[in-house]
């Protein structure tokens, strides 16, 4: 973790003092990770983070996650982190749309020697949604945001009960609270969120961490 008080992206609500506090917690350094985050300081890249991509792990840990699928995986930071949290025997399935995002996140899964229990498709993920098969035990979503809507119906049946749903960006930097009148990505937002709220399925909390993050537990 690069833990130097300078929030991945540049994104967060927290204010930057305790934003810098969290991010300085002393934490296992890891040269991979501080290196994918200097590349999308650079590149203005949104990724999570080192903050959210901790949390992405312990959620996979404590639903014990064997499948995971990632929707939305840029260049593999955050699937890194969610492989962290895999049981031995895991797999993750990964979606991005750009081919280019496909190179460098193969190119850091064997760095990071998960290669084999990773496998990344080009693709739509609403396109892939349709056609894999089976459960997943977590299913982290970071798609753009104003497919958030038209995915949720996908999505959901493709959890298992008891698996964790976690979605980036819940809060859109504020946007969602007070954004009048509200950009089509912002009204996006706002109603995937009242699908998460709303279904009897769901137990939803936003996590204000970062961007807020969505988790969803599946009853
Ligand atoms: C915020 S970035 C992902 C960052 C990544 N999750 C991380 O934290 O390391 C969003 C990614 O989603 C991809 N994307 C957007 N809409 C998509 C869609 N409908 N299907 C697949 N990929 C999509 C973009 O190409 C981009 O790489």
């Amino acid at each position: 973790m690069s833990g130097q008080g300078r929030p991945e992206g540049g994104l967060t609500l927290l204010p930057a003092s305790v934003e810098a506090y969290l991010q300085a917690l002393p934490a296992p350094a890891d040269p991979l990770f501080a290196e994918l985050e200097a590349r999308a300081a650079e590149r203005g890249f949104p990724i999570v983070g080192p903050l959210v991509g901790r949390l992405l792990e312990l959620c996979a840990r404590l639903v014990q996650a064997h499948r995971i699928l990632e929707l939305g995986s840029g260049f593999g930071y955050s699937a890194l982190w969610l492989a962290r949290g895999l049981e031995r025997d895991g797999t993750l399935l990964c979606v991005d749309v750009s081919p280019e995002n496909a190179a460098l996140a193969g190119e850091a899964f064997r760095r990071a020697g998960i290669a084999d229990k990773v496998r990344f498709e080009v693709d739509d993920a609403l396109a892939l949604l349709d056609r894999t098969s089976g459960l997943f035990d977590l299913i982290f979503n970071d798609i753009d945001k104003e497919q958030y809507p038209a995915a949720f119906p996908k999505i959901l049946p493709r959890l298992r009960r008891g698996g964790l749903l976690l979605t980036d960006n819940l809060l859109w930097q504020g946007r969602v609270a007070t954004e009048e009148p509200a950009a089509a990505s912002t009204r996006a937002v706002r109603e995937y969120t009242r699908l998460l709220y709303a279904s009897p399925e769901l137990l939803t909390i936003i996590v204000p961490l970062r961007d807020g993050v969505g988790v969803s537990l599946r009853r």
